[in-house]
């Protein structure tokens, strides 16, 4: 079992395979982005090495993040791996969609269901500003096939002011027809470009609020360590969440350890990366040794990362290279 200071067990392990990125969102990184070299990020063994000692101590959950997943080569056989490991039971998938359509129905053959689908916009011309890529074609295939495949779809839509707050009710809409899950992110300081973050105005309140004008909205039970706050709408299928993730923090119940595609790690989403595993399993560590840094690691973890970090104004890094 993995605990941290403050008595947290982790359990939940977000994995970034890749910080590439086949697009360019405006609030995560800049368009010339520099991408770190293929030899530096970890290895598939090198993954399994690393996820086979988590799990041997309690990791049970994997998300896979990047950067885009599916710019890693060969990720289906990695996933398979993966999913071999004893000990985890939950891999899910954070994807931009892009290529993803291809993936579904081995994603599925793989038992692979969960896939949350970034997606900001249902406007094409929209999408490729907020992109920087026009590839809004090939997303809204790869939803298409996630429903017809019978996936676990999560949309995550960033919220942006004078950007695509006039799309809250039609991506609300979609939840009346399909069993989607529609989550709206607040957004986050990690935009890789360095400058200052001014804040939001619209934060979860005004989300629901502006939402609530047009549909009846009722709480639904939330899972325990869940970012989301969820509400149903009557006669719809799917839901809508609010992920507060500027204005409020989830550090009392978090669970989780982030890894980036480099084998860096982060106790926390608004710490800086206390450890490199990759450094540890190339010079043949073992396994002993780089659990004990992992649970060192955890020793040092702020009670809310969240409250000590957010007086910065300045959060250079790119969500890509987090993994989210
Ligand atoms: P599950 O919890 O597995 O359902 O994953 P999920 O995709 O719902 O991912 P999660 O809820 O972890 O992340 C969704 C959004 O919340 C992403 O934009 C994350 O960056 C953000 N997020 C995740 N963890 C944290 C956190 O610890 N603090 C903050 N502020 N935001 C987070
Ligand atoms: N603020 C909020 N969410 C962000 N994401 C990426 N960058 C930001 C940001 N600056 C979201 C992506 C993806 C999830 C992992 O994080 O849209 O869905
Ligand atoms: Fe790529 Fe996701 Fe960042 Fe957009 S938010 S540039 S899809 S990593």
């Amino acid at each position: 079992m993995l605990r941290d200071a403050h008595h947290r067990i982790i359990d939940y392990v977000r994995l970034s395979v890749t910080d590439r990125c086949n697009l360019r969102c405006t609030y995560c990184m800049p368009e010339h982005m520099h991408f770190v070299p293929s030899a530096a990020l970890l290895t598939d063994q090198e993954i399994i090495t690393l996820l086979e000692i988590l799990a041997g101590n309690g990791i049970s959950k994997v998300r896979i993040t990047g950067g885009e997943p599916f710019l890693r080569p060969q990720l289906l056989p990695l996933l398979e791996k993966i999913k071999a490991i004893p000990g985890i039971n939950t891999i899910s998938i954070t994807t931009n969609g892009v290529l993803t359509h291809s993936y579904v129905h081995d994603l599925k053959a793989l038992g692979i269901t969960k896939v949350n689908l970034s997606l900001d916009t249902l406007q094409p011309e929209r999408f490729r500003q907020i992109t920087r890529r026009p590839k809004f074609d090939a997303v809204m295939l790869t939803l298409k096939n996630l429903l017809a495949h019978d996936m676990q779809v999560k949309i995550n839509v960033v919220v942006m002011e004078d950007v695509n707050t006039d799309e809250l009710l039609d991506f609300t809409a979609l939840t009346a027809q399909h069993p989607i899950s529609v989550r709206f992110i607040e957004e986050m300081p990690f935009n890789g470009q360095g400058h200052a973050f001014s804040g939001i105005r619209w934060n979860y309140r005004e989300i629901l609020q502006y939402i609530r004008s047009r549909y009846d909205l009722y709480k639904l039970s939330d899972a325990p360590h869940t970012t989301a706050l969820h509400y149903g709408i009557p006669g719809h299928q799917g839901n809508i969440g609010v992920i507060p993730a500027y204005s409020r923090t989830f550090c009392g119940s978090c669970n989780r350890l982030r890894i980036s595609a480099t084998g860096s790690i982060k106790t926390c989403l608004y710490g800086t990366d206390v450890l490199n595993v990759r450094d540890m399993l190339r010079s043949n560590a073992g396994a002993p040794a780089l659990l004990e840094a992992v649970r060192e690691a955890l020793q040092h973890r702020a009670a809310n990362g969240f409250e000590a970090e957010k007086q910065l104004v300045h959060l250079p890094e790119s969500m890509s290279v987090i993994g989210g």
